[in-house]
């Protein structure tokens, strides 16, 4: 009788990490170990084409407050848009190269903006609220990058161009990769 009972409660054990797994994969650390393999964390390009993005260590996802972490890999010709938030950026580029478009805030809108090539091993930070986007200008790689946030999750405003005011620009809360994770924070909330 003993048999059949151990049988259902190791069921039941597997059945709840299975769903633990499931949870892990959206919105939630649970599941996951503390030592994480990049690996096997998700990626998606967030209908952006040409984009991988990976939340290494979030805010929505992990529960971070100060910081978060992001491993993005850009294939040759795609970007970033031209946007501006008001955190503290910091990338450091893993693999290939490209060029870092920056434009002052200090202006009615951001205008031309300053070129400058960044390449594997270099890091740049972006001041807060500067305008800026980040071009795989590079036709034979891949550009990879990790870029660390400050005040998590970020409010992007996007720009069409480089003289639009800065006005005009466009928030985009939550941004793409936080849309499914803060619905459901506000879900687990209610
Ligand atoms: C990390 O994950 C990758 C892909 O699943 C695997 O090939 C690699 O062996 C893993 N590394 C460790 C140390 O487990
Ligand atoms: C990046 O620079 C550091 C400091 O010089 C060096 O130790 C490291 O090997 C470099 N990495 C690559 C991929 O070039």
């Amino acid at each position: 009788m003993v048999g059949p009972c151990f049988v259902s409660f190791f069921f039941l054990v597997n059945l709840l990490s299975f769903s633990q797994t499931l949870d892990a994969s959206h919105c939630s650390i649970k599941g996951f170990p503390l030592v994480k393999n990049i690996s096997e964390l998700p990626q998606g390009n967030y209908g952006r084409g040409g984009l991988s993005h990976m939340t290494v260590a979030g805010s929505l996802l992990h529960g971070l407050k100060e910081v978060e972490v992001w491993l993005q890999t850009f294939a040759p010709g795609s970007h970033t848009p031209i946007h501006r938030h008001s955190c503290e950026e910091v990338f450091v580029v893993l693999k290939g190269s490209g060029t870092l478009y920056l434009a002052s805030s200090s202006y009615k809108y951001p205008g031309k903006p300053e070129e400058h090539f960044i390449f594997s091993n270099s890091t740049f930070h972006i001041p807060v609220n500067d305008v800026h986007q980040v071009w795989n200008t590079n036709e034979h790689e891949d550009l990879q990058m990790l870029a660390i946030i400050s005040r998590p999750p970020v409010k992007v405003f996007i720009y069409e161009d480089w003289f639009m005011p800065h006005t005009a620009a466009k928030l985009k809360f939550p941004y793409y990769w936080d849309e499914q994770c803060l619905q459901e924070t506000q879900k687990d909330e209610l």
